[in-house]
C-alpha cells in the first residue's frame, strides 16, 4: 500500500529539483563513503564534527553511495540481527523491537529517502572489524538473506529498522568468521531482487592483500557490482603506493576482468578519510588525487574512491568533496587504453627491479631481480595497455598462461571497529624486531608506550587503551612497522 505514494513522491522530488542524474555504477568517478560508525567521535572530543544524520552528508554532489555501517551481529536475541549506528541509533540508547536487540531506527527513514532523492544509493553494510558474523551453512545464509531482504530491502516485515525506507543493496565488510554461505547469501539476494522495480547493488570491502581471507572465494563465485578495496592497515596500503612490490591495484584489475563472474565489476580505492581514521594508509588529499587519477587512467575496472568514514571526511576539510572533484575532472565516463609502451616481455630473460615489459595486455614492472613470466609476486602490473609493443617476442605466444591470481600474502588486519568492543583475537607469532613482544589481546588494558604485536606489525599504545585493535578506527596505536 505504501509503495505507490512513496514512489510518486520520489519521482516528483526528482523532477522538482531537476535532478537528471541517478547513481551510475559504470562511472569512473563515484565516491562511496561509509556512514554509521562516527569514526571521528571515537578519536576526538570535538563534538562539532560528531556524526550527524545521514541526510547531512547528502546535500551536495560529492558522495554517490553510502553504505550504512553496520549490521554487526547476524543472529542476535530473538533470531534477528543487531544494527549499531553509534551515536545516531543503537540498541542501548534507542528502543528495540520487542524480544530482540534490533534497534528501531525508523525515525531515520526520511533522512535515507532524502539521500535517495538526491540520486545517491544507500546500502546496508554487514560486518565490520568487530562483527559477530558468519554462517554455518548455505541454508542458514539463504534464510538470513530473506531476513535482510524483508528488514532493509524490498520485502515486508513488522521489524524494519528504517521503516518505509527501502535501501538500495548490500555491502559485505566481512573481516572475520570465514567464507561459508556468503555466495549463497548473495545469490539469494539477487534472486529476491530480480524483477524488482529498482536496481539493487551488491558491494564488498575486502582488504588489499589478495586474495582476501574472508571474501576472496566469495567474490570469485558470485557477481558483485563494486569492490571497495581497503588500501589501508596493510603493507599494500596507500602509504606504500610508490613501492612496486606493495601496491597491487593491478592484481585487483586483473581479477575484475579475468576472474570475477561479473566482468564489469568496479574496483575502488578504499582510503582513510583522515589520519585518525585508520592505523596506516592515510595520505594527503593531493597525493590521493594523483594516485586515483593515475589508476583511473591505467585500469578499466577503476570505479572511484571509497572513504572511511563520513564523519572523518567532513572533519578533515571535506576530503570527500576534494577527491570527488579530482575524479570528476578526469572524466565520469570513457576509458582509453594506454599504449603498450614497454618492450614485449622476452621469455627467459633476466629483469632487474624497475625494468618494465609488456605482456598479455598489461605493462609490468619488475619488483626484484626475476627471470619468471610476469605475474604478481616478482612483477607488478602497473597499467593495462593495448596495441603491439615495441619489440615483439617470438617465444611468448606458446608459453603457458600464468594465473593472474597469486596469493602473495595472507595477512589481514582489523580496520573498522564497530561502536561495540572488538573481539578480534591475536594470532601473531613474534619474530624479528617483534621478538619478546607479546601479541595484542582484547580485554587487556594498555598504557601509553606499551608495545604489542598484531597482524605482523609492532604497535605502540599512544594512550590508555582497551579493546581497540591496533590499526582500528579508534587510532589508539602507532604502527612501528612490519616485524
Ligand atoms: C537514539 O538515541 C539517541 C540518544 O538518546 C538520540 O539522540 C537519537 O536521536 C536516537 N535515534 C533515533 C533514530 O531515534
Ligand atoms: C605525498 O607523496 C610524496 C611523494 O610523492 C611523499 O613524499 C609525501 O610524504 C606524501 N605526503 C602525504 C601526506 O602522504
Amino acid at each position: 500500500m505504501a509503495l505507490l505514494p512513496t514512489f510518486t513522491t520520489f519521482v516528483s522530488v526528482c523532477v522538482y529539483l531537476g535532478k537528471a542524474f541517478a547513481y551510475d555504477n559504470s562511472y569512473y568517478d563515484n565516491v562511496a563513503i561509509y556512514w554509521g560508525q562516527n569514526s571521528y567521535g571515537a578519536t576526538s572530543s570535538n563534538t562539532a564534527y560528531y556524526q550527524r544524520p545521514i541526510s547531512f552528508y547528502c546535500q551536495d554532489d560529492a558522495i554517490d553511495a553510502l553504505p550504512v555501517a553496520f549490521v554487526d551481529t547476524f543472529f542476535g536475541t530473538g533470531g534477528l540481527p543487531v544494527l549499531n549506528l553509534a551515536n545516531t541509533c543503537n540498541p542501548t540508547d534507542n528502543a528495540t523491537f520487542p524480544g530482540t536487540d534490533l534497534a528501531d531506527c525508523s525515525a531515520l527513514a526520511a533522512d535515507i529517502e532524502y539521500c535517495q532523492s538526491q540520486g545517491k544509493i544507500v546500502t546496508i553494510s554487514l560486518g565490520g572489524a568487530g562483527g559477530g558474523v558468519g554462517f554455518t551453512s548455505d541454508a542458514e545464509a539463504q534464510t538470513f538473506a530473506q531476513t535482510i531482504w524483508n528488514l532493509f530491502l524490498g520485502g515486508k516485515s513488522n521489524t524494519r529498522p528504517f521503516g518505509s525506507a527501502v535501501l538500495d543493496g548490500i555491502d559485505l565488510d566481512i573481516e572475520g568468521g570465514g567464507s561459508t554461505g556468503y555466495a549463497a547469501f548473495v545469490t539469494e539476494i539477487r534472486s529476491l531482487a530480480s524483477g524488482a522495480s529498482k536496481p539493487y547493488y551488491i558491494t564488498g570491502a575486502p582488504q588489499c592483500p589478495f586474495p582476501d581471507a574472508n571474501l576472496g572465494s566469495v567474490i570469485d563465485q558470485v557477481g558483485f557490482d563494486a569492490i571497495y578495496v581497503q588500501f589501508y592497515n596493510n603493507a599494500c596500503g596507500l602509504q606504500n603506493y610508490g613501492i612496486v612490490s606493495d601496491w597491487n591495484f593491478g592484481v585487483w584489475d586483473m581479477w575484475a576482468r579475468q576472474t570475477s563472474p561479473n566482468a564489469n565489476v568496479k574496483i575502488y580505492i578504499g582510503a582513510p578519510a583522515s589520519s585518525t581514521a585508520a592505523g596506516s594508509g592515510y595520505i594527503s588529499i593531493s597525493n590521493l588525487s594523483t594516485i586515483a587519477v593515475q589508476m583511473r587512467r591505467s585500469f578499466p575496472s577503476f570505479g572511484g574512491v571509497m572513504l572511511w568514514d563520513a564523519s572523518q571526511a567532513y572533519a578533515n576539510n571535506r576530503y570527500d568533496l576534494a577527491i570527488k572533484q579530482a575524479l570528476s575532472a578526469a572524466g565520469s565516463t570513457g576509458f582509453t587504453y594506454p599504449p603498450c609502451s614497454a618492450a614485449a616481455y622476452v621469455s627467459g630473460q633476466v629483469y632487474t627491479a624497475g625494468e618494465t615489459a609488456s605482456y598479455e595486455g598489461y605493462i609490468w614492472e619488475a619488483a626484484y631481480w626475476t627471470n619468471s613470466v610476469p605475474s604478481s609476486g616478482s612483477w607488478s602490473a602497473i597499467s593495462a595497455c593495448a596495441g603491439s609493443s615495441t619489440q615483439p617476442s617470438p617465444t611468448t605466444s606458446t608459453s603457458a598462461t600464468t594465473s593472474a591470481r597469486t596469493a602473495s600474502t595472507t595477512s589481514s588486519s582489523a580496520s573498522k571497529t564497530t561502536a561495540t568492543s572488538s573481539t578480534a583475537s591475536p594470532t601473531t607469532t613474534a619474530t624479528g624486531t617483534c621478538s619478546g613482544v607479546a601479541a595484542w589481546q582484547s580485554g587487556v588494558a594498555y598504557t601509553a608506550g606499551d608495545e604489542v604485536t598484531y597482524t605482523g606489525y609492532l604497535w605502540t599504545a599512544k594512550y590508555w587503551t582497551e579493546n581497540d585493535v591496533p590499526g582500528g578506527s579508534a587510532g589508539d596505536w602507532t604502527n612501528d612497522g612490519a616485524c
